[in-house]
């Protein structure tokens, strides 16, 4: 058997762990042969590959980045303007491959689903900090993700008492609030402002108000993707080179601005970036991808192709592609961590968004 394996998208902690996974797993029970495709799809146009050997394999469950190298501009379905995948099929043919692994997120999905209707055997890992792939409860980086902004968050709490200021976090996370929702929690923040609940300025500002009063220092952390109610996510660039043009950021500095207009409170405002998906990957999302990993390898071995491994009540299963692909999995409204913050005084932004009748 002759297996690829391909990292597509953004990178995050967690992809050597699944890569290692995936190889370790089929040489180990099937005597597989792992050729890696190098920077993702654009390793499948420009025929760019390499064999994997179990020893290259070994020594990099803890480390960060991908050891394939991977892209987030280079799709076979419109590259330069072309669509390339009769092209990569036939090169995935020369190599002679049984079967290719892609590890990547919704969009990376969305191609493989399409490689996957012209013939090509693909089965999907699932990955990214955002943890906003649709079917899967979790996606492995983002618990590495949520653990850099709470450290980052403890930083600010100590300096922003010191000198009473009000300090906002910016995270990543796309148009899904995950990260700013579980390390606002997990860091005591005051604030947290998220996509899914757009937010009223005026309230955000009752709230610094109330908090120099009594504790004389906020932290607020807020989502690239939040916005104000009648408003829209404000961009950092557009890449016209990416299946997805647009990359967010820079609501932490409109939000300090906006709010220097309307509370006396010095402000400061960070902005963790690419911070929060270098680096090791935490213990979880290292078990996590080595059982997504070992899962693809299973589906691998019973050439039940078309599908990606999902996590659902901590045990993995799988779902066909196309529930995979394109969609985004937003914070629900009745999320427990959400409404469990509410709870406990910590205001989303808008000041209709009440205290849960139930408890969890
Ligand atoms: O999808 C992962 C992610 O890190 C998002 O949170 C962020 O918006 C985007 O990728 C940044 O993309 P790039 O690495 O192209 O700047």
């Amino acid at each position: 058997m002759r297996v690829g394996i391909l990292t597509g998208g953004g990178d995050c902690p967690g992809i050597n762990a699944a890569i290692r996974a995936v190889a370790k797993n089929l040489i180990i029970n099937y005597k597989a042969e792992i050729i890696g495709i190098e920077d993702g799809f654009a390793g499948l146009i420009e025929e760019r590959v390499r064999p994997l050997s179990y020893s290259q394999c070994s020594g990099i469950l803890s480390t960060g980045g991908t050891i394939l190298g991977t892209s987030n501009s280079a799709s076979p379905l419109n590259y330069k303007g072309q669509d390339l995948s009769v092209q990569v099929f036939a090169y995935y043919q020369k190599l002679g491959l049984d079967a290719l692994v892609v590890i990547g997120g919704d969009g990376t999905m969305s191609i493989a689903n399409e490689l996957s209707k012209i013939g090509m055997n693909i089965v999907g890992v699932p990955k990214t900090i955002d943890n906003d792939l649709a079917g899967t409860d979790q996606t492995f980086g983002f618990d590495t993700a949520v653990s850099i902004v709470t450290d980052a968050l403890d930083r600010l709490r100590t300096t922003g008492q010191s000198h009473k200021r009000v300090m906002i976090l910016e995270t990543m996370g796309r148009y899904a609030g995950w990260i700013a929702l579980q390390s606002g929690m997990a860091g005591g923040a005051d604030v947290i402002l998220v996509p899914e609940i757009p937010y009223d300025i005026d309230e955000v500002a009752k709230i610094c108000n109330l908090r120099a009063s009594e504790k004389q220092f906020s932290i607020i952390v807020v989502a690239e993707g939040a916005m104000q109610k009648s408003g829209e996510a404000v961009v950092r660039e557009t890449i016209m080179s990416s299946p997805d043009t647009v990359r967010l950021g820079g609501v932490g500095n409109m939000l300090k601005l906006q709010l220097e207009q309307k509370i006396d409170s010095e402000i400061r405002s960070t902005a963790l970036g690419h911070i929060q998906r270098g680096g090791s990957p935490t213990a979880f999302d290292r078990i996590f991808a080595s059982n997504v990993g070992c899962a693809a390898a299973s589906l691998v071995a019973e050439k039940r192709f078309g599908r990606v491994v999902v996590m659902r009540n901590n045990q993995t299963t799988d779902i066909p592609l196309d529930q995979a692909a394109n969609k985004a999995r937003s914070i629900p409204l009745d999320n427990m961590t959400l409404r469990n913050a509410l709870s406990l005084g910590i205001s989303f932004g808008d000041p209709d968004i009440v205290l849960p009748s139930q408890s969890f």
